[in-house]
């Protein structure tokens, strides 16, 4: 079977730059309360005019230019997102359009912030099958504007950015392991109640509170503390690996603590895990895009290191990819 491998990374995040500082002046909240509960110090605000679709290119521009790929060359483009830009036409297609990349098939993918890994595990079956040749794998989130500014329990924690690797064929190494899982059961842990067709128009689209998210963060913490470790294990099982085969960690970014209860669960010492909560809270689908192309950009990723990706999010959905980084010679241009 052909093997599917990273072979660019990138990443786009808004200027705007929201403190600690700025929230305690907009809820009743304290820098020292996030800092410790969250890990979190600032987050990037997307600006009125900026749309998914344009970060999601930004972001896809920067990994095709790294990967030395072609937007005409790609053949799929997979964008995961919780806030697309409209119901229809797909982010993904609006994103085909701005890059020029005509001969792309394009969809997109809601797994909450588990979607860049499901991205990422699609991305590697398209490319295993023979489907595909060259997927650009996109994670974007704008969730700024489905934040309620006046709830302090959700407004401290959520951030705007983007995400995206190129995905193509690797003569070895490469995506070794991908697992994902769901709960719907789960599902009203955290939610956005209004979905674009779920209200008649009489009931108005946009019922007033209830475009915002709601979270019981509470439980949802407590599962994402058992998941990330739960994940992060059985994906390295069905690579063959263990933990002290892990040179990064990659997690996603949505709060330290949870970060660091995964890191203690598989005894991983604070230099093989990626962290960057503090910069940019939890850019839900983006984050663990982000987290890779700043890891590879820091020079924290080298060719033969072995890393393990994992996420959970809204669904609820959790997924990790056990991968051995590639360099430029195992790409295969066949
Ligand atoms: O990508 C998936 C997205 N979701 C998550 O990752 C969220 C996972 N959950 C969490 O990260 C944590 O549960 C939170 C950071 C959301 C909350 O931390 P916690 O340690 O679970 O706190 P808590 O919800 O139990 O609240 C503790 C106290 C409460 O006060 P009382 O009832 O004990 O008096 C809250 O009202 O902290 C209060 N509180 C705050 N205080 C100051 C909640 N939010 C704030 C705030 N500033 N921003």
């Amino acid at each position: 079977m052909r093997k599917a491998g990273i072979w660019g990374v990138g990443r786009a995040l808004p200027e705007r730059v929201l403190t600690n500082a700025d929230l305690e002046r907009m809820v009743d909240t304290s820098d020292e309360w996030i800092t410790t509960r969250t890990g979190i110090k600032e987050r990037r605000i997307a600006a009125s005019n900026d749309t998914a679709a344009d970060l999601a290119s930004e972001a896809a521009k920067a990994a095709l230019a790294d990967a030395d790929v072609t937007a005409d060359e790609i053949d799929m483009i997979i964008v995961a997102t919780v806030t697309p830009d409209m119901p229809f036409p797909a982010t993904s297609c609006l994103v085909q359009a701005q890059l020029g990349a005509q001969n792309s098939a394009a969809f997109d993918l809601s797994a909450g912030c588990s979607g860049f890994i499901y991205a990422l595990a699609m991305a590697a079956s398209c490319i295993e099958s023979g489907l595909s040749r060259r997927v650009l794998v996109i994670g974007v989130d704008i969730l700024s504007r489905i934040t309620d500014w006046s709830d302090r329990t959700t407004c401290v924690l959520f951030g705007d950015g983007a995400g995206a690797c190129v995905v193509g064929p690797v003569s070895r190494g490469g995506i070794l392991a991908t697992y994902m899982g769901a709960d719907g059961t789960g599902g009203d842990k955290l939610y956005v109640p209004t979905a674009y067709f779920r209200y008649s128009p009489s009931e108005g689209t946009r019922p007033a509170k209830k475009h915002h998210i709601y979270m019981a963060g509470n439980e949802v913490f407590k599962f994402a503390v058992r998941i990330m470790g739960d994940a992060s294990l059985e994906v390295l099982r069905r690579a063959g690996l263990s933990s002290e085969d892990i040179a990064l960690f990659i997690p996603h970014q949505a709060n330290i603590r949870i970060i660091d209860a995964a890191a203690k669960r598989l005894g991983l010492s604070s230099e093989h895990v990626f962290v960057n909560v503090h910069k940019y809270g939890n850019t839900s689908a983006a984050s663990i895009g982000i987290a890779l192309s700043e890891a590879v950009d820091q020079g924290r990723v080298n060719p033969g290191d072995r890393l393990v990706l994992v996420g959970f999010g809204a669904g609820l959905t959790w997924g990790a990819v056990a991968l051995e980084w590639t360099g430029i010679k195992e790409r295969d241009l066949a």
